[in-house]
């Protein structure tokens, strides 16, 4: 499973990027508008730290503005990905960026019918959202059981599921169990995944205990 870093944030990219487990990172313009900076010069420097795929997302929500946005950002990097919202404008724009050559993200998926279409307009990439689904208390999870399943029926679909809105190391390991090809989720999400309670009692255990021989391995 592909990890990628939900955040807008150059300084978290960075440290988290150090780690090598980062695959690529998934930017929306709620993140964006976070860190308060100019989006274009956000997304270039973002790609040129990442070298995955690095999705910025158009803002226009009809198809000609939509394709140009989506055309002025891919020329930004070769691994800018164009994110665009699961509208009709929104599938239009990516069947003509995928025709071109760029990567697409097809965004605020909440239903396994918005997913085939995504699919069928040829999209690298589903964003299928478990944490607001789990919201409004439905099982976000479910509907990723439900792409996973319906995609693979048909081999020649390459769109790949990545599983958005991840709230907790809980969602990335149910979403790997389901065979999703990538979890993206903020670098809160990652460093919770490292610790275990038993990890941190073993350790100091073995610190101590090696402490007591004298020796040093180097
Ligand atoms: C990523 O592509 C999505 O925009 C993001 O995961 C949404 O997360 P949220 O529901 O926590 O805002």
């Amino acid at each position: 499973m592909k990890f990628f870093i939900d955040t807008a944030d150059i300084a978290e990219i960075r440290d988290l990027a150090d780690t090598g487990l980062i695959d690529g990172v998934t930017t929306n313009p709620s993140l964006v508008a976070k860190t308060g900076r100019n989006f274009l010069e956000t997304i270039a420097e973002i790609c040129s730290i990442v070298p995955g795929p690095v999705s910025a997302e158009v803002a226009a929500t009809d198809f000609q503005t939509m394709l140009a946005e989506g055309r002025h950002l891919a020329k930004i990097a070769t691994n800018v990905t164009v994110k665009v919202p699961l509208t009709p404008a929104g599938l239009k724009t990516c069947r003509v960026l995928r025709s071109e050559g760029t990567m697409v993200n097809v965004t605020l998926c909440f239903s396994a019918a918005q997913a085939l279409l995504a699919a069928k307009a040829g999209a690298s990439f589903i964003s299928p959202f478990v944490g607001r689904l789990d919201d409004i208390g439905q099982t976000g999870m479910d509907l990723i059981a439900d792409i996973v399943a319906m995609y693979r029926q048909y081999p020649s679909i390459e769109t790949e599921v990545l599983v958005a809105s991840i709230r907790s190391p809980l969602h990335v390991v149910a979403a790997a169990k389901l065979g999703a090809h990538v979890g993206t989720f903020p670098g809160s999400v990652l460093r919770q995944m490292y610790g275990h309670p038993l990890t941190d009692k073993g350790l100091a255990t073995f610190v101590s205990d090696w402490a007591k021989t004298g020796q040093s391995i180097l």
